[in-house]
C-alpha cells in the first residue's frame, strides 16, 4: 500500500467539513475487500444473490443483446461470479476489459478470468473509471461495446456523479454502444436496513475497518472501538446513509492536522440510492441513453438493465 499526500489531503479535507465524511474508496483494503466478500454471501444481503439469479435466469437473453463479437468493458473489478455467467455463454466475445484503479486486484482478476476462458482476449486497463479513459486495441475488431457495470454500485454515487459516471459509460460505449447495469430499487425499507445491518455484525465489522485501515496506513490514530456502525434508508430520498457514529467526545490525529469529534457526532461513509424504474431510466435518458430492456426478480427486489446509445 503506497499512500500519496493527495489521498491523505483528502482525507484531511473529508474529515474537516461540516458533515465529517470518508470517501469509500478507502474501505477496500485487504481485509475490507474479504469482509465485502463475505457481505455479499450473508442471508440479508439480497442484492448479489438477486442479481445473480436475474442473470442465471435471463441469460440466453441477455447474451442474445449483447450480440456476438462484443467488447465486453467492465467497470470495477471483474473477479465476480456475475462477470463468469456473462464470459460463459457470450462464447463469441471479441475481448473482455476490465477496468479498475487499483493495479493488482485488476491484475490478479485479469489472471483468473484468462485461466478460466483461455479463448476470451482479456485486455485489463488501470483507470479511475469516473473519467474517460481510452480503450485497448484487441486483436478481433468488435462489433460494439457493451459496458458492464453490476452490484448497483452506481448507488453509491450522488445524483450528479452518477450523471457524470452514466456520461462517461455513453462515452465508452461508442456508437451502437450499450450498457448492461445492475440498478438496486426502491421497496420494504425493512428489507433495506437489514441489507445493511446483518445479525452478523459483518456489515459493522467492514464499516468500522475503513478507521482501521487509515490508523495502519495513513498514520490516523482512531478509537475504532469508540465508534458504531449506524445504517438508515432514507425513504424520501431513496438511499441508505452509511456511518460510523462516536460514543464520546474525542480527538483524533492525522498527519498534522487534529479534529474533534463530538459525542454522538456521525462521519458518513457512504450512500446506497435506491431507484424506482421511471426514476432510473430517467437519469439514463438525460445522459444519452435508452432503456430496452429490464429484467427483475419475482419480487421486484432488484433490476438488470440492458441501455443502448439513443
Ligand atoms: N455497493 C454496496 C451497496 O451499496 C456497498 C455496501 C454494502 C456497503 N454494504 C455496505 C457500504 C455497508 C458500506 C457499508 O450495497
Amino acid at each position: 500500500m503506497t499512500t500519496s499526500t493527495v489521498e491523505i489531503d483528502e482525507i484531511v479535507d473529508g474529515l474537516s467539513g461540516e458533515q465529517k465524511q470518508i470517501s469509500p474508496k478507502y474501505f477496500y483494503d485487504e481485509r475490507g475487500s474479504q469482509l465485502f466478500d463475505d457481505i455479499t454471501e450473508l442471508p440479508e444481503y439480497y442484492l448479489t444473490n438477486t442479481e445473480l439469479g436475474i442473470m442465471r435466469d435471463n441469460i440466453d437473453e441477455i447474451v442474445e443483446l449483447v450480440g456476438k463479437q462484443a467488447s465486453l468493458i467492465e467497470f470495477g473489478s471483474g473477479s465476480s461470479l456475475k462477470t463468469q455467467i456473462l464470459l460463459e455463454h457470450t462464447s463469441e466475445l471479441a475481448v473482455y476489459v476490465p477496468v479498475d484503479i487499483s493495479d493488482e486486484h485488476l491484475h490478479a482478476s485479469a489472471e483468473k478470468i484468462r485461466a478460466r476462458f483461455p479463448h476470451v482476449e482479456v485486455l485489463p486497463v488501470v483507470a479511475d473509471f469516473t473519467k474517460e479513459f481510452d480503450l485497448p486495441t484487441p486483436m478481433v475488431m468488435p462489433i460494439r461495446n457493451v459496458v458492464y457495470f453490476p452490484g448497483s454500485t452506481i448507488g453509491n454515487f450522488e445524483h450528479d456523479m452518477a450523471m457524470d459516471l452514466l456520461r462517461v459509460m455513453h462515452h465508452e460505449a461508442g456508437k451502437n454502444g450499450a450498457l448492461l447495469i445492475g440498478v438496486d430499487l426502491q421497496k420494504d425499507p425493512a428489507i433495506i436496513e437489514n441489507a445493511y445491518n446483518d445479525s452478523a455484525g459483518v456489515t459493522a465489522e467492514f464499516n468500522l475497518n475503513v478507521l482501521q485501515h487509515l490508523n495502519r496506513d495513513y498514520g490516523a490514530n482512531f478509537d475504532v472501538d469508540g465508534f458504531s456502525h449506524s445504517a438508515n434508508y432514507d425513504a424520501e430520498k431513496g438511499r441508505v446513509v452509511i456511518e460510523l457514529v462516536s460514543h464520546a467526545d474525542q480527538k483524533v490525529e492525522l498527519g498534522d492536522t487534529e479534529f474533534d469529534i463530538a459525542d454522538g457526532e456521525a462521519i458518513l461513509t457512504e450512500y446506497s440510492h435506491k431507484y424506482t424504474l421511471d426514476g432510473f431510466a430517467e437519469m439514463a435518458r438525460a445522459a444519452g441513453f435508452s432503456v430496452e430492456r429490464v429484467w427483475t426478480d419475482a419480487n421486484k427486489l432488484f433490476s438488470v438493465q440492458f441501455l443502448t446509445r439513443q
